[in-house]
Order: C-alpha cells, then structure tokens, then sequence
C-alpha cells in the first residue's frame, strides 16, 4: 500500500493556506486511499526564535486542528515529531549523507536566514540543518508519497536525493519518495501581498486569514484584499496575481477551476464577495469541530499518545536498518 507522509510546523496559527494547500487533501483524499502519517513537526519549531509555551500551545493546537481538519485516527496516524525519537536519531544519518552546499542552496535558508541573522550574522545551526531533519521524517517511515504545498517541494526533492545516495553507498534501505503538490492552491498568497506568500509565521497582518478567524474578520480580510490595477477579471498570476490568488482561493474552495471561473465575473467587488463567502463556509465547520475538540482536550491527548506508539513501531525497523547499514556496530 502506498504510504503517504506530510507535517505541520507550529510555528504559527494555521492559515488557509496551510488549509487549502495541504491539509485539507490529507483529510479528503490521502488518509483514505493509502497508510497515511501526519505529523505535528514541533522540533523543526525550534530552528528559529521559538517562545517555549508558545510552541507547546500552537502544538497543540496544531493537533486538534488536525482532526477539526477532518484526519480520521481511525484512518491515518497523527502524531508529534518529538514523541519519536528515531526522527532525530535517523537526522544524524542523514547529516553524514547531505552537504552543507546542498544546505546552503534551500530558498527557504536564504529566506529564513536572512530574517533570522543575530547581531553577529548568525542563524541557529538547525536552521541550516532543516531540510535534513525533514529528510529523516519522511525516509523513517518509507514513504513514497508527500503531499505539500508548493513551497516544500524543494526540500522533499533534497529527501529523494539524500535517499538515492544512501542506498547507492549503504545499500537499499530507504524507498524513494515524492512530493504531490496540486494544482490548484498549491500557493496561496497573501491577501494584502500577493507577491509573497500567506505565511503563518509572518506578522498577524490583514493579507492571512486564520483557520481559527472569526467569519467576520475572514471575510473582511477577504473583502479587503488587493487587487490588481486592471478591470476585468482574468486569471493571470504574472500580470494580475491579487485577482488570479482570489480566483484560486475560490476554485480551491468550491472545486471549480480558476480561469473558468473568471469568466463569470464582470467585476472585482463580485468575486471578492464570492470568494469571501467560500472561505467562511469552507472554514466553518473546522472552526466548529475545533470548539468541540476544545472541551475534550483528552482525546486529543489520546490521539497522539496512541498515534506516536504506532509511528514508533513503523520507524523502528528503517531506522535500525539505516544504522547497521552506514556502520553502526549493534547493540550488544
Ligand atoms: P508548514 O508548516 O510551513 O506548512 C504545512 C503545509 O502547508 C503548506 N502551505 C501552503 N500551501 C499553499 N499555500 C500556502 N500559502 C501555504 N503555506 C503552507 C506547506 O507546503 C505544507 O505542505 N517543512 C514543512 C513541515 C515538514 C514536513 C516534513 C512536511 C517538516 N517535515 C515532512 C512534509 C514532510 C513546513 O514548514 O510546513
């Protein structure tokens, strides 16, 4: 059976985007076609400038958003990075298999790194090593399939590589994974800057609507959105990117297509209302199963006590394997 893998940093308040380009597809499709894995990547939390409770909150508030999301325990593994150990002990692996010139050519490195530099132009060394900790989530578990947005297929393609070279010096140890990034929402864009992207770590700002938003402030950012110097509505992410973001919020939204869609339209306000109405009904019931999760934090708890156990018991074998593989004298 096809194995899927895919991770949530908590490092922010979900976003849309985090919705519609990635977990809502866990939700609707992966978990129910292959043995899915999802996963609260709470040390990858750590590789910037982190508020220790702050990180626990948004952990677990990232888990009960998860199942509000609709990811079914029944159906799939949900469960928190550090709970496992064999994510750290396989990144160590994978340092002695990944360049530092590999590290240093992630857009996400250069983004961050630039953000992040102290007084004396340093980042944390995690920082560097991110893409290699990402790495060992995805190989721990032998997956083939990643379902991300847009902006982590460079890092899944840096897993592929890393995996390739293991196997070819050590051995077949590790499948060779994928990234699945669909087509449509693949980046969604923030309302008030439709150049960069809507970020849950960014600053709160009006371009990102929250999961957890109020319809009302959902639909106002909406509503408030920037839009493009033309008139008529047409899908172009080069010449028009406000409108063709608000065109994909919406098809991503209502399973339409983004270019058909701006046929229907003769004006900017009407699209936006659309669009603003799609993202209040799409986001209403996991605000909803949200509140209820709330009141019984102890079934979240239970989730993720039983969900790590069972990742625990899938990682072990590989991890093992990577050890006695690279040449790792056994226990004894
Ligand atoms: P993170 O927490 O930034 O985002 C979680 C998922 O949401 C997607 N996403 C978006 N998709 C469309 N438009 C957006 N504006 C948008 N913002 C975020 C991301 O592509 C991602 O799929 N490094 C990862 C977490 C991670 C991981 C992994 C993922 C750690 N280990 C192993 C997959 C497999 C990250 O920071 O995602």
């Amino acid at each position: 059976m096809t194995r899927v893998f895919s991770g949530v940093k908590p490092t922010g308040h979900l976003t849309l985007g985090n919705y519609l380009g990635a977990m809502r597809r866990w939700a609707a499709v992966d978990q129910h076609r292959a043995e899915s894995l999802f996963c609260i990547v709470d040390l990858h939390a750590l590789t910037v400038r982190h508020d220790p409770a702050r990180v626990r909150r948004l952990s677990r508030q990232a888990a009960s958003l998860l199942l509000a999301a609709g990811l079914d325990p029944e159906l799939c593994t949900v469960f928190v990075q550090s709970h496992v150990d064999e994510h750290a002990r396989l990144s160590y692996l994978l340092e002695c298999v990944a360049t530092d010139g590999e590290m240093r050519r992630m857009i996400q490195y250069k983004e961050k790194a630039a953000r992040e530099r102290d007084r004396a132009g340093s980042v944390r060394l995690s920082l560097l090593t991110y893409p290699v900790l990402m790495a060992a989530d995805i190989l721990a578990y032998g997956t083939d399939e990643v379902p991300v947005g847009d902006d982590q297929a460079q890092h899944v393609e840096l897993a592929r590589d890393v995996a390739v070279r293991f196997n070819q010096r050590y051995g077949h140890t590790f499948a060779v994974p994928r990234a699945t990034v669909r087509a449509v929402a693949a980046r969604v864009m923030n309302l008030q800057d439709p150049a960069s992207k809507m970020g849950k770590s960014d600053d709160v700002g009006p371009g990102i609507v929250y999961l957890l938003d109020e319809p009302d402030v959902a639909r106002k950012k909406v509503m408030r959105a920037v839009t493009d110097s033309g008139r008529d509505v047409v899908y172009d992410r080069v010449e028009r990117p406000g409108v063709a973001n608000l065109l994909e919020i919406l098809a991503a939204c209502t399973g339409g297509d983004p270019a058909e869609l701006s046929g229907g339209y003769q004006s900017y306000g009407a699209l936006k209302k659309d669009a603003a109405e799609a993202v209040v009904e799409v986001l209403r019931p996991v605000r909803e199963r949200h509140m209820e999760l709330c009141a019984d934090p102890g079934h979240v708890e239970a989730v993720l006590r039983d969900g790590a156990a069972r990742a625990r018991a899938m990682a072990r074998p590989t991890v093992d394997a990577a050890y006695r593989a690279i040449g790792l004298l056994p226990p004894v």
